[in-house]
C-alpha cells in the first residue's frame, strides 16, 4: 500500500483534488491510501466545505486553519504546519495542485525533507511575475519530481526552462519526469456535468432563463485591488447589463474590495442592475456555465470551463497561461478598461460561432497520473 498525501487550500484545488480522489476510491483503493491536508487558505462554507460535500471528497485528515494574511505570513504558517504532518505521516508522494500559496508552501515543506512532489498543472506560465501565482508555479515546478502538465504548451514551457523531456525513472527533483496527461479539471467537468444536469436546479430556483444571461466572475488580485481597474470592469458590466442579465457569483475578496474601493453610487447601481450572488456550489456553477450565452472572467478555471462547455469567453487579463483558448478564438484577452472590454463583448455578440477542438485530454487525466505514479514504485 502506498501513501499519497494531497494538499489543498483554495477553492479550485479542492475541486481539482476531486478527480484524483475519485479515481483512487473507484480503482486504486487496494493500492493507494490518500491522506488530505487542507491548509485552510479558503474557509468560508461556500469556498470550502460545500465542495467536499458535493464532490464527495473525504473530509480532510488535517485542517491547518491558516486563514487569510499577507503572502509571507500565510505561506510561512502553512510550511510549518505541513512539515509537522509530513514528518508524522511519511507519505510516498505529496500531490499539490496549481499555483496558490498552499501549493508553494507544500512544495517548500516537501522539498527540504526530500519527499517526492507531484505537481498537477505543471508548466503553465503567464510570463508575468506581477502575478503571485507565476512565482508560486515556477518555484513549485523546479522542486517537483513529477510534473503533470495539462497541455502541450505547458510541456514546451518546461523544456524552455531546461527540463529534460526524455528523462528516465527513477524520477526525483534532480531528475524530474515531465508528462502531458490532460487536465483533471476536464475530468471533473465531464463527470459532474451529468450529475449537475440531473441534480442541480439553480436556474429554476433563481428564475434564470437559459441562454439569456452572461456569467461573470472576478477575483484576480490585480483586478480587485486596484480601484481604477475595478471601477472600469464594473462600469463595463453596468453598461452591458442594460441589454442582458449579468450573473456575478462574487468571490469574498472582490466583495470586500468593491465595498472599499468603488464609489458608493457605482456600487449601488451595480447591486441594482446585476444579479450578484454569493459564491455558488460547483454543480450550480456548471449549470450556470452550460447555459450562459457568454462568460466573462479573470479566473483560470472558469476560462477553461467556458471552453469545455463551448462558450465564448472574455478574459479580463493581459495574458493567460491557457493560451490555446485564445489561439482557438474561443477566448479574447481584454485589459481592465471599459472600452477594451466592450470591444471584446461586441466581437462575440457579432461572431458567436466558434470551433472548439479537444485540447485538454480525454477526461482520464487522474487515472493516467495514478498509473504513472504506481509504475515508479
Ligand atoms: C487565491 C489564490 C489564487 C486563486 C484563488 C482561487 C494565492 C496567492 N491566490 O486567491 O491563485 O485563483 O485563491 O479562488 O494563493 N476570503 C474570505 N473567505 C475565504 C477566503 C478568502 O473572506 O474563505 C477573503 C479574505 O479577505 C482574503 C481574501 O479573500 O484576504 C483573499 O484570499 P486569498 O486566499 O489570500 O487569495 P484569493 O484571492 O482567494
Ligand atoms: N467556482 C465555483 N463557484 C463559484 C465560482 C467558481 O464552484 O462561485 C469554481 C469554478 O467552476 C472552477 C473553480 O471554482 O471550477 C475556479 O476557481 P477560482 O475561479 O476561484 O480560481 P482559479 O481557477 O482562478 O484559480
Amino acid at each position: 500500500m502506498k501513501k499519497i498525501l494531497t494538499i489543498v487550500g483554495a477553492r479550485p484545488q479542492i475541486i481539482k483534488a476531486a478527480a484524483l480522489s475519485r479515481a483512487i476510491k473507484n480503482n486504486y483503493s487496494h493500492l493507494i491510501e490518500e491522506i488530505i491536508i487542507h491548509t485552510g487558505q479558503h474557509y468560508d462554507e461556500n469556498m470550502s466545505n460545500v465542495f467536499f460535500e458535493e464532490l464527495k471528497i473525504s473530509r480532510p485528515d488535517y485542517n491547518l486553519q491558516i486563514g487569510s494574511g499577507s503572502h509571507a505570513f500565510q505561506t510561512a504558517k502553512m510550511i510549518m504546519g505541513i512539515e509537522e504532518i509530513l514528518l508524522k505521516e511519511k507519505p510516498d508522494f505529496v500531490v499539490i495542485y496549481g499555483d496558490t500559496n498552499s501549493t508553494l508552501a507544500g512544495a517548500i515543506a516537501c522539498s527540504k525533507i526530500r519527499i517526492p512532489i507531484v505537481h498537477i498543472e505543471a508548466g503553465l506560465r503567464s510570463y508575468n511575475k506581477n502575478m503571485p501565482e507565476e512565482i508560486n508555479r515556477i518555484m513549485t515546478d523546479h522542486v517537483s519530481a513529477f510534473l503533470f502538465s495539462p497541455t502541450l504548451t505547458g510541456i514546451k514551457n518546461l523544456e524552455k526552462e531546461g527540463f529534460n523531456l526524455n528523462a528516465f525513472p527513477p524520477f526525483t527533483s534532480d531528475n524530474p519526469g515531465v508528462f502531458n496527461v490532460g487536465d483533471v479539471m476536464y475530468d471533473n467537468s465531464k463527470y459532474f456535468a451529468e450529475i449537475s444536469a440531473e441534480n442541480s436546479n439553480f436556474l429554476d430556483l433563481n428564475s434564470i432563463v437559459k441562454n439569456e444571461y452572461i456569467l461573470c466572475t472576478i477575483h484576480r488580485s490585480n483586478n480587485t485591488d486596484d480601484a481604477g481597474r475595478l471601477a472600469e470592469i464594473f462600469e463595463f458590466l453596468l453598461e452591458v447589463s442594460a441589454s442582458t442579465t449579468i450573473i456575478l457569483p462574487l468571490h469574498p475578496r472582490t466583495l470586500k474590495q468593491a465595498e472599499k474601493l468603488l464609489k458608493a453610487a457605482l456600487w449601488k447601481a451595480i447591486n441594482r442592475q446585476l444579479m450578484i450572488l454569493p459564491p455558488v456550489s460547483y454543480l450550480a456553477m456548471i449549470e450556470l456555465e452550460k447555459n450562459a450565452s457568454m462568460i466573462i472572467t479573470d479566473s483560470g478555471g472558469v476560462q477553461k470551463e467556458a471552453y469545455f462547455f463551448t462558450k465564448p469567453c472574455i478574459i479580463i487579463r493581459s495574458e493567460t497561461e491557457w493560451v490555446e483558448i485564445v489561439e482557438n478564438g474561443a477566448g479574447i484577452l481584454c485589459n481592465a478598461q471599459k472600452q477594451d472590454l466592450l470591444k471584446g463583448y461586441i466581437h462575440y455578440r457579432e461572431n458567436p460561432e466558434i470551433k472548439f477542438s479537444n485540447i485538454y485530454g480525454d477526461g482520464n487525466a487522474a487515472s493516467k497520473i495514478l498509473d504513472m505514479l504506481l509504475a515508479q514504485i
